[in-house]
């Protein structure tokens, strides 16, 4: 029997109707279009602005949105993973919801946080079970309304982040396709420069971490623009070399779209061409755990059986 590898078959996404674009963002903060788009890349970012709508609702619509294109009977679907740092509820899993939510009766479901990388642990945890057998169809999605953790009077976060989902299908392949290695890394030292301080088990919320902001996401982005540029050029560059690819033989870099100055770093390192590196930043902005999906979604009609394509990520944690 031929080894088994898990293929990505297919590719959905969503994202909100609502634009907003730094223009509305010059109203909020002391920021202008020419300094958001020169430092980031960013000219507008999606936002779920329907009241009582949570991340679940981004993320069955991306699902719904494969499951259509590539007909699938979601009965089919063995496991859905939800890759999230915003799940509608801090307790009971988003992921459960929305895969009962899709019809995926057969599956069973959990959410998975690795901040900005969630996505990318999850492709790890989705082909590790196809390539062992256990599972046939692994529905990955990766989902986040950013906008329910960013402070709109906080300069550093509110330009960069927006709200989106996106969802990918694994399933196995015994031709050596999908996916072929990979280097994943984290750093606790993170901790400290990229966080929400309150709402956890050490500060739970009071009245004062309502008042103090502190269920905002708050970051040092100078700090971890540094770590984010170094990690993600390292992994990528490292996983180049162990599987003998050039700047030639790899097709595509899907790389984590946070700040297109940290992309083109990353690109530069590889030494790929610009026509490689897959953006989509200027529409969405970051939406932390739908990056790549979106990525994928966008720039489907592109890809063909047999590219070499390098997916990369940085996120909080560090992750
Ligand atoms: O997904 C993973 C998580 N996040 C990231 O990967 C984000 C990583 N960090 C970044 O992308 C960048 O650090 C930012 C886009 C957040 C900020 O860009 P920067 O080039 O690192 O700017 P900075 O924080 O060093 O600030 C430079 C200047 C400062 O003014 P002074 O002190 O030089 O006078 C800031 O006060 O720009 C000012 N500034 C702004 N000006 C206009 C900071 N934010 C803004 C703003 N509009 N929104």
């Amino acid at each position: 029997m031929n080894k088994i590898t898990a293929a990505i078959t297919a590719v959905g996404s969503y994202v909100p109707d609502f634009v907003m674009s730094n223009q509305v963002l010059e109203t909020l903060v002391e920021t202008n279009d020419e300094w958001i788009t020169s430092r980031t890349g960013i000219k507008e970012r999606r936002i779920l602005n329907e009241e009582g709508k949570g991340t679940s609702f981004m993320a069955i619509k991306a699902a719904q949105n494969l499951i259509e294109k590539a007909n699938i009977d979601p009965a089919t679907i063995d496991l859905v993973i939800m890759a999230t740092a915003t799940p509608d509820l801090p307790v009971a899993s988003t992921g459960v919801y929305v895969a009962t939510q899709i019809g995926a009766v057969n599956a069973f479901a959990y959410d998975l946080q690795a901040a900005c990388s969630s996505f990318l642990y999850g492709m790890s945890t989705a082909s590790a079970y196809i390539a062992a057998g256990r599972y046939k169809r692994v529905l990955l999605i990766g989902a986040d309304k950013m906008s329910s953790i960013i402070d709109y009077t906080d300069r550093a976060t509110c330009i960069i982040f927006g709200d989106g989902a996106g969802a990918v299908l694994f399933e196995p392949n015994e031709e050596g396709l999908g996916v072929q290695d990979e280097f994943l890394r984290s750093d606790g030292v993170g901790r400290e420069f990229l966080k929400i301080e309150a709402g956890g088990s050490i500060l739970p919320p009071n009245e004062d971490t309502v008042a103090n902001k502190q269920h905002f996401v708050h970051q040092d982005g100078k700090t971890v623009f540094k770590y984010a540029v170094s990690g993600m050029a390292d992994v990528s560059e490292k996983i180049m070399e162990r599987n003998n690819l050039t700047k030639d033989t790899v097709q595509w870099l899907v790389a984590h779209q946070a700040n297109k100055r940290i992309i083109d770093a990353t690109a530069h390192r590889m030494g790929v061409d610009d026509s490689k590196v897959l953006v989509n930043i200027e529409k969405y902005g970051n939406t932390t755990s739908a990056t790549l999906p979106l990525v994928l979604s966008d720039f489907e009609h592109l890809f063909k059986k047999g590219d070499n394509i390098i997916f990369a990520a940085f996120g909080g944690g560090f992750t």
